[in-house]
């Protein structure tokens, strides 16, 4: 194995003793659970962990309680909720949500979940969602071995590295387990950054279903990634377009480069702030600050935050401001929305296009609509055309964007609303007093505007 591939396993791979810990850990929880008096008739631990697939500093241990389909849904969630609490009795633990409630804790610093599922013939049988996860763990075990552990932990270290890892809705990327269909499909990392290098759009890897119907069920899907326990679903549903070609990207740069920065991320200086200061007087940028709701779901709110970040983009652009980029960042404590526009200002005249000067109906309708005119009307290209006055507060981003905030203290979904309860507008001058800790790392590749494997 090339001298990168082992620095990059070496580094990320759980050591030794990490594993053993684990091992005994599981096997502990696993007697627990089978010496408690219930329906329930065997344990399976499920997830990266169970198939030696995970990264370092990954702790999470995923175990299934499994119960016969005779079980009622009501009496599965409360034997599951049972167990799971009778294994973190004197622990921490919280209630969790998938389908069914179930229990999650910390035992000897790992995070443990036990999850109540039922026995099912085929994955596409599930009865519930998390049915399918026992036949990814056993479809996959068939088909690993020491060396597409590696593989594995590589392709999955490359997507972290540059950003494109998880499902979840803050990085709409591919879950693991879709990373792990990869290598199985492709067989190598460096085989399956080939393969990846040369997607389109559609791409489809369907494990022997049909691909046909896969294309009209997963239509617009820029990656059909079949679940091979269940051809009714994409295991690559999360995945963006934006997501789906940065992978392509890096696969390429990859292939044309290989380098460390590629699994590791680049080491980004801070700009210093004179340079930052430099950069905002180049560039129109304004921002809104909030805070991370606490009591809410993250991932709920990740989503939230990508939709309210487009709403105040539509809102700007209705306003006839022309956006460069949007974003937003946050640490799970502070919220910042960033908007790069052409110009944070309005002239004062605004050009209005009306109908055809013969189309008397509209035209009189359009020339006796009451505004401030400041010139016309006159005929260009045949129509009728006016400037007008935008009113004071039409001109500026910032007041925009302050009227705009305080629409949505009363309109939008509660996570939005703790979100900028007390928010501001921040101008280039705040933005500049804000530029400290992380932040001020995401700043500095927001405006560098690379992306971190370049
Ligand atoms: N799972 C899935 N689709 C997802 C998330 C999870 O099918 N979007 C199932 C998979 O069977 C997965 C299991 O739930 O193996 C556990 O989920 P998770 O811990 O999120 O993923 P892992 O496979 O353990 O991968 P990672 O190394 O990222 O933890
Ligand atoms: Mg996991």
């Amino acid at each position: 194995m090339k001298p990168l591939y082992q620095s990059v396993l070496k580094k990320f791979t759980p050591a030794q003793r990490e594993l053993a810990l684990e091992k005994a850990l599981v096997e502990k929880i696993r007697e627990k659970i089978e010496n408690i008096e219930g329906k329930h008739s065997h344990i399976e631990w499920c997830g990266s962990s169970a198939r030696g697939t995970h990264l370092r500093g990954d702790r999470d241990i995923d175990l299934f309680v499994m119960f016969d389909q005779k079980i009622s849904d009501t009496e599965l969630e409360k034997e599951g909720l049972r167990i799971g609490k009778a294994v973190f009795r004197g622990k921490k633990w919280k209630k969790a949500y998938s389908q069914h409630p179930y229990i999650r804790g910390t035992l000897e610093g790992f995070d443990v979940e036990i999850v109540p599922s039922y026995i099912v013939e085929h994955g596409h049988l599930k009865k519930s969602a998390v049915d399918r996860t026992p036949f990814h763990n056993r479809w996959l075990l068939q088909r690993l071995n020491e060396k597409k552990q590696k593989e594995i932990r590589l392709l999955k270290q490359f997507m972290k590295g540059i950003n494109a890892y998880g499902a979840d809705l803050k990085n709409n990327a591919l879950p693991g387990y879709g990373i792990e269909l990869l290598v199985t499909t492709y067989g190598t990392f460096e085989n399956a950054i080939k393969q990846i290098a040369s997607w389109k759009p559609g791409k489809i890897i369907s494990f022997g279903a049909d691909e046909k119907i896969a294309k009209e069920n997963f239509k617009g899907a820029p990656l059909i990634l079949i679940d091979p326990v269940d051809e009714n679903r994409n295991v690559a549903s999360a995945l963006s377009l934006e997501q789906f070609e940065r992978m392509i990207l890096a696969a390429k740069l990859f292939l044309k480069k290989p380098s460390a920065k590629f699994f590791f991320g680049a080491k980004t200086e801070k700009w210093p702030k004179e340079k930052v200061e430099k950069m905002l007087k180049k560039t129109e940028i304004i921002s809104i600050k909030g805070k991370f709701p606490a009591t809410i779901l993250p991932d709920l709110i990740w989503g939230q935050l990508a939709r309210y970040e487009k709403k105040v983009s539509t809102h700007l652009k209705e306003k006839d401001f022309s956006i460069i980029r949007s974003a937003h960042w946050s640490d799970e404590k502070d919220v910042f929305f960033l908007f790069e526009l052409e110009a944070l200002e309005l002239q004062k005249a605004k050009k209005i296009t009306g109908p055809f000067a013969s189309d008397s109906e509209n035209a009189k309708r359009f020339l006796e609509k009451k505004r401030k005119i400041l010139s016309g009307p006159r005929v260009e290209n045949g129509r009728l055309v006016l400037e007008i006055e935008r009113k004071e507060e039409e001109t500026s981003a910032k007041k925009i964007l302050e009227k705009f905030l305080k629409k949505s203290k009363c309109e939008e979904k509660s996570g939005i609303r703790i979100c900028i309860k007390s928010a501001k507008v921040l101008a280039e001058k705040d933005l500049l007093r804000e530029y400290k800790g992380k932040f001020a790392e995401y700043f500095t590749l927001y405006l560098g505007g690379k992306e971190v494997f370049e």
